[in-house]
């Protein structure tokens, strides 16, 4: 009931000003998380702006100080701040104790800026645990109806009129730093509907900046496929293999960094016709299969017009003939549906 959500939503909120508290004003949380921060370049203003934080490397610091404030130990449960311990038959032991800890906090917002869940960075080199530990679904947090950053970027969104999207949660901190602030990251998980309507409704281009490994690239291929069947017009940046947006923007600095989107940016279809067209080389085999994919992508574009123009581009790419193509691209529409 609406009660049950907004006793979760304060929790949440209270415990990102524990944890932002933590990193600015505690020893641990200066001498470990904020020095971390700043060592990755981070300043002031985007520290503040995100509300970043570090929670404290102790079992219960987050459980023991809300209970003392006064809060309901089950609304720490149900937004995952505080976890229970089982035993081997899975029965509750009673036993309790915070989800995160010694970790930089990123509290995630939702569009009306309340925080529904955090993201946060172990600090050690040899962790066994991830990298990465995020609160887990609960009734505030949607996973697949989130987008990291959004709060921050919206306004830039609309007058920038297109949508950066990356990977990780530094990269929005990084761009947005260097004064590009209309972006956000999926997170690390492929992309939803859900995301994808959330961007709708601010603009109709996206640019996708993915980690510029292999990973990053098939996970790219994958995503796009989905924004083009949500009418997003889409276009593609690629980073040197091994660079994030984050390690790039810190390596070149902002004003390379814009240059570097503005000279690099290619359209979706283009770039996906180079690409498999590179691996297909000269083998005829190889060459119809890589033209059947770019079509098979050309076909989630729901407006005809543009669909049209990528069909006259791809015949170009590819040496065929235009009606060879189409008749093509219709057979394989056909079976498709
Ligand atoms: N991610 C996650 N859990 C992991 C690894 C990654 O949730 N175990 C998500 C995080 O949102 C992360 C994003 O995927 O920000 C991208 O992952 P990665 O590129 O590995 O991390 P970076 O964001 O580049 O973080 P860093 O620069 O601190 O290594
Ligand atoms: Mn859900
Ligand atoms: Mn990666
Ligand atoms: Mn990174
Ligand atoms: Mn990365």
């Amino acid at each position: 009931a609406q009660n049950e959500k907004d006793s979760q939503y304060i929790i949440s909120s209270w415990a990102k000003d524990h944890y932002h508290k933590l990193l600015l004003k505690s020893d641990e949380g200066q001498g470990i998380g904020l020095s971390y921060l700043r060592q990755r370049g981070l300043n002031q203003t985007t520290i503040t702006t995100f509300e970043l934080g570090y929670s404290l490397d102790q079992w219960d610091d987050l459980l023991k100080t809300a209970e003392q404030a006064g809060y309901d130990r089950k609304y720490l449960e149900k937004t995952g701040l505080v976890v229970t311990r089982t035993d081997d038959a899975g029965q509750d032991t009673g036993r309790r104790y915070d989800r995160f800890r010694g970790r930089v906090m990123f509290p995630i917002h939702n569009i009306s800026g309340r925080v529904v869940g955090f993201g946060a960075r172990t600090l050690k080199p040899n962790d066994k645990t991830a990298k990465y530990l995020n609160s887990p679904e609960s009734e505030i947090y949607h996973k697949s109806d989130i987008l990291y950053g959004l709060y921050q970027a919206r306004q830039a969104i609309r007058t920038e009129e297109v949508c950066y999207l990356v990977e990780g949660y530094l990269d929005v901190l990084s761009l947005h730093q260097g004064g590009i602030k209309n972006v956000v990251a999926s997170s690390g998980t492929s992309l939803t509907d859900g995301q994808i309507r959330l961007i709708k409704r601010y603009s109709d281009n996206v640019t996708v900046l993915y980690d510029g490994d292999a990973a990053g690239i098939k996970a790219s291929l994958r995503g796009v496929d989905m924004l083009l069947e949500g009418g997003l017009n889409v276009r593609v940046v690629l980073f040197p293999d091994g660079d994030d947006p984050d390690s790039y923007i810190r390596k070149v600095g902002d004003q390379r960094f814009q240059e570097h989107l503005d000279q690099q940016s290619q359209d979706f279809i283009s770039f996906k016709t180079k690409l498999v067209a590179r691996e297909a080389a000269q083998d005829p085999v190889k060459k119809a299969e890589a033209i059947r994919d770019v079509l098979q992508s050309i076909a989630k574009v729901p407006d005809p017009i543009k669909r049209q123009v990528f069909l006259q581009q791809t015949s170009a790419a590819f040496s065929i003939d235009e009606q060879v193509l189409i008749t093509e691209y219709n057979k394989l529409v056909r079976t498709a549906s």
